[in-house]
């Protein structure tokens, strides 16, 4: 059955629509339907908000700023095992890592740990309340 995700195309890939249209035609050719999307930007508090989990981390700080640095492209996507096909998909956190999972979309796009291009929901809990924080008017409560 079909799961949905919250994806995040962060600031330093979001600032270049041609990336972005990229990342859009890589998502589809790997059965992911995209739901919803909308363009995001935020300020440091909302940053910290999203992040507070993080807080105390040492790249707590930069982190946030990169989040407020600029707007960014948040989307559902839905296809069977979402959460964990589109984590597969972009590649781990550490961008050492992800370049070396070759096709990753890290791989491709991170610039470093922080300013590592995308998100995505780690559990169903989070990607329903993910998914709630962006778009309200798509909640599957009810
Ligand atoms: P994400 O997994 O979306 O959410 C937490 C973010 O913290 C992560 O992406 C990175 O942007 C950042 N992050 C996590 N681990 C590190 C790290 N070791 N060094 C720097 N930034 C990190």
């Amino acid at each position: 059955t079909a799961a949905r995700t919250l994806a995040l195309i962060k600031p330093s890939v979001a600032a270049n629509p041609h990336l972005v249209d990229t990342v859009r035609a890589r998502v589809r050719a790997e059965g992911f339907a995209v739901k919803a999307e909308r363009v995001v930007q935020w300020n440091l508090d909302d940053a910290r908000r999203f992040y507070r989990q993080h807080e105390g981390r040492f790249f707590y700080k930069r982190l946030c700023g990169y989040m407020a640095s600029g707007p960014f492209v948040a989307m559902i996507l839905e296809k069977e095992n979402a959460i964990s096909d589109w984590r597969k998909l972009i590649g781990p956190t550490r961008s050492i890592a992800a370049r070396l999972e070759s096709g990753s979309l890290r791989g491709d796009m991170a610039v470093s740990d922080t300013r590592n291009a995308f998100h995505g929901s780690d559990s169903v809990n989070s990607a329903r309340e993910e998914i709630e924080m962006f778009f309200p008017e798509e909640s599957t409560a009810g």
